[in-house]
């Protein structure tokens, strides 16, 4: 059995707590694309830290894959081993797999992410960890995989021919003598890699293989389905592709073999980064919704920006990744709002349109219109059954559910695992 989940609006949904919850009835979680950007944290032995690479589910019995489609700072990824091991997690390579051919983020695709950023006019607001660059090396076959770092003759062999060229282009862009010696410390890969080498797998196969035998297996997703590289609000968007289909391209699985698509959607939206957002709230409510959802990016420790539900990109979400169902995520948040706006569809060019138009130029001139429902002052954060909320809650989960068409199966009340209505079917 395969299920995809991921994020449907611009990341940071709580994909990282749904897969905590979810984990224990999975027999693998494979993270598909994206790299060190994402960000959830996990509490361990009493201490909260974040993790940016592992896989969430990390506390449950249950095999973690990284696929090829991921990127990674291998120096990130022993840091989240080490400490996780010290909180008494073990991550050996029975717990954790990493595909040969992820590519790996190496020090010049960090500096190449800052040297652009800092010269672009218009800034993208990327987190800085050389995203990006690292996708630039794979699709120009360029990349430096994980099979090369835990080879220490295939890492010389690489960094010989590798390393004159990125000299060369960081100087034609005019790099700092100190960015270019940050840029090409790579010596520190050959004990890394041989540190990481016994996770070395093929992920494909292992996938494959357990949904062969009846085992089951969670791609998880990271980032959103608005930052996604081909359908999203570019150039306000990430490197990879984030929505459901790429789970299938980057974990090498036929798509006949899914059989649930799970969106995670905010009772909010929230966006870090530059880009469009057209519900985006500025005064008491935008700090209301920042203050009681704690809006802050797990990665860069930015402000997330905030506003109101956003129904018309999420029915574009609902288009891209074919979800099944919804699991709807801090809702105790708009607890004290009142009223609670709905953004139903867009006034664009004097026109009303109720699915976002395509460029994301046009985006930026959209109006939302709104539909107020009541809000609710009740405390909602001890609800385990729909029946428990306020009437007003109940109605706004009902009335999302039936603008979207999609099942709403799962809601959560608060950040803790256990603070989650299942929606009985
Ligand atoms: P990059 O992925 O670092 O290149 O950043 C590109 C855009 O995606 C920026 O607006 C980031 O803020 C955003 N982004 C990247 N990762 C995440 C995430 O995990 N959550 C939310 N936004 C993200």
């Amino acid at each position: 059995m395969l299920t995809i989940l991921t994020g449907s609006q611009f990341g940071d949904e709580g994909k990282g707590k749904i897969v905590d919850v979810l984990a224990p009835e999975y027999d693998i979680v494979a993270r598909f694309q994206g790299g060190d950007n994402a960000g959830h944290t996990v509490k361990v032995g009493g201490e909260v830290f974040k993790l940016h690479t592992i896989p969430s589910g990390v506390l449950y019995d249950v095999r973690l894959l990284i696929g090829p489609g991921v990127v990674i700072n291998p120096r990130v990824l022993l840091e989240e081993i080490a400490r996780l091991e010290e909180g008494g997690v073990v991550v050996d390579n029975h717990k954790l797999g990493i595909d040969a051919k992820t590519s790996i983020i190496m020090p010049y695709h960090i500096v190449l992410d800052e040297l652009f950023e800092a010269h672009r006019s218009r800034k993208i607001g990327t987190t800085k960890r050389g995203i990006a660059y690292a996708y630039m090396d794979k699709t120009s076959r360029d990349e430096v995989q994980f099979a090369d770092i835990i080879d220490s003759g295939r890492l010389r062999e690489k960094l010989d021919w590798m390393l004159p060229a990125k000299r060369a282009y960081l100087e034609f862009l005019g790099a700092t003598d100190d960015q270019i010696e940050r840029a090409l410390d790579t010596e520190w890969l050959f004990e890394t890699g041989e540190r990481l080498r016994a996770y070395c797998t093929d992920v494909s196969r292992e996938v494959n293989t357990a949904i062969a035998e009846g085992r089951s297996v969670l791609a998880e997703g990271a980032q959103g389905t608005h930052l996604d590289l081909i359908h999203g609000t570019q150039k306000f968007v990430t490197s990879s592709s984030t929505i459901a289909g790429s789970a299938c391209v980057s974990l090498g699985v036929g798509p006949k073999m899914v059989d649930e698509v799970v969106g995670v959607v905010k009772a909010y939206i929230t966006r870090v980064g530059e880009g469009p957002l057209p519900t985006e709230q500025h005064g008491e409510v935008g700090e209301h919704l920042q203050q009681r959802g704690v809006e802050y990016g797990t990665t860069t420790g930015r402000a997330r920006r905030c506003g109101w539900f956003d129904v018309p990109l999420l029915k574009k979400s609902i288009a891209l990744n074919g979800y099944t169902s919804l699991t709807l995520t801090k809702l105790d948040v708009l607890t004290g709002l009142s009223p609670v706006r709905i953004c139903t569809s867009y006034e664009l060019d004097g026109e009303v349109v109720d699915y976002p138009p395509e460029l994301t130029s046009e985006l930026e001139r959209c109006i939302p219109v709104y539909e107020n429902v009541e809000g609710w002052n009740d405390d909602i954060s001890g609800a385990r059954r729909l029946d428990d909320l306020p009437d007003a809650a109940l109605a706004y989960v009902r009335t999302l559910e039936h603008m979207l068409g999609v099942p709403i199966t799962m809601v959560s009340v608060g950040a803790s695992r256990e603070q989650m209505i299942r929606v009985e079917g």
